[in-house]
């Protein structure tokens, strides 16, 4: 192995270490950065097309839900168009309100370490929310705002198509497994997301915690199931 290579993996393997509690080299390092892609729907140019036409043309005025009343802006989603692995959370807090962008508050900080611990970048995977816009005080969608909301995220995943979507939370998972189970059943085992198109795809689902219960939590314990669900995550984008 190079030493560079080399030097990459310890380092991952400390940092994994200190952030997931779990004695453990990432898996499949090299695979998941290369992993052999099936022949993309659209091109990459069309993507984003498709996506910056979607988020400027429909997303940014949206006033489908009373949520539209509160925000500062809404807040896409943002990352590779061709991303074979997307996070879906469940909508803007304070910071991502105010910037535009998901995930860039503490649990941004959060799941972008366990995005490098993975082996990959934050630019190499899509990360969105079931709602565009800010809940006040941070509460969860309601279910009628989430539903309202769906059409986008829909779509989104529709032009992306990861090869496995990982949802961050209950109603992440909820909304997309159209379950009422909870997060502490449905986590760590793998789901189908089926409801995109008539016979459109059918997309593998890793429902994990919240990096922000992560954060509140943070136990040897949930750490490690944390990194045992990002794990096979891994070990499937591999394949
Ligand atoms: N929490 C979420 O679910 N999404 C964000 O974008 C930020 C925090």
């Amino acid at each position: 192995m190079e030493s560079s290579r080399h030097k990459r993996l310890l380092t991952q393997h400390v940092r994994t270490d200190q952030l997931m509690g779990v004695d453990a080299v990432p898996m499949g390092i090299a695979a998941a950065q290369t992993v052999p892609t099936s022949a993309p729907a659209m091109d990459h140019a069309e993507k984003l097309n498709i996506l910056e036409q979607m988020d400027r043309d429909e997303v940014q005025g949206c006033s489908k839900c009373e949520l539209c009343h509160s925000r500062t802006q809404t807040v896409f989603g943002e990352g590779d168009a061709d991303a074979k692995l997307m996070f879906v959370g469940e909508g803007p807090g304070q910071k991502e309100d105010s910037q535009g962008r998901p995930f860039v508050g503490r649990s941004g900080e959060m799941l972008n370490k366990q995005i490098d611990a993975m082996g990959l970048q934050r630019q190499d995977v899509y990360i969105a929310n079931v709602v565009k816009c800010r809940p006040p005080n941070n509460r969860a969608p309601t279910p009628i705002e989430a539903q309202t909301c769906w059409e986008y995220l829909r779509r989104q995943i529709l032009v992306i198509r990861p090869k496995v979507i990982v949802t961050l939370g209950g109603p992440a998972a909820k909304m997309l497994l159209n379950t009422k189970t909870g997060i502490t059943a449905l986590r760590g085992t793998w789901h189908s997301l089926d409801q995109l198109a008539p016979d459109g795809p059918v997309i593998p689902v890793m429902p994990t915690f919240h990096p922000a219960f992560l954060l509140r939590a943070y136990t040897p314990e949930n750490r490690k199931k944390v990194w045992s669900d990002l794990q096979k995550v891994v070990k499937h984008l591999e394949k």
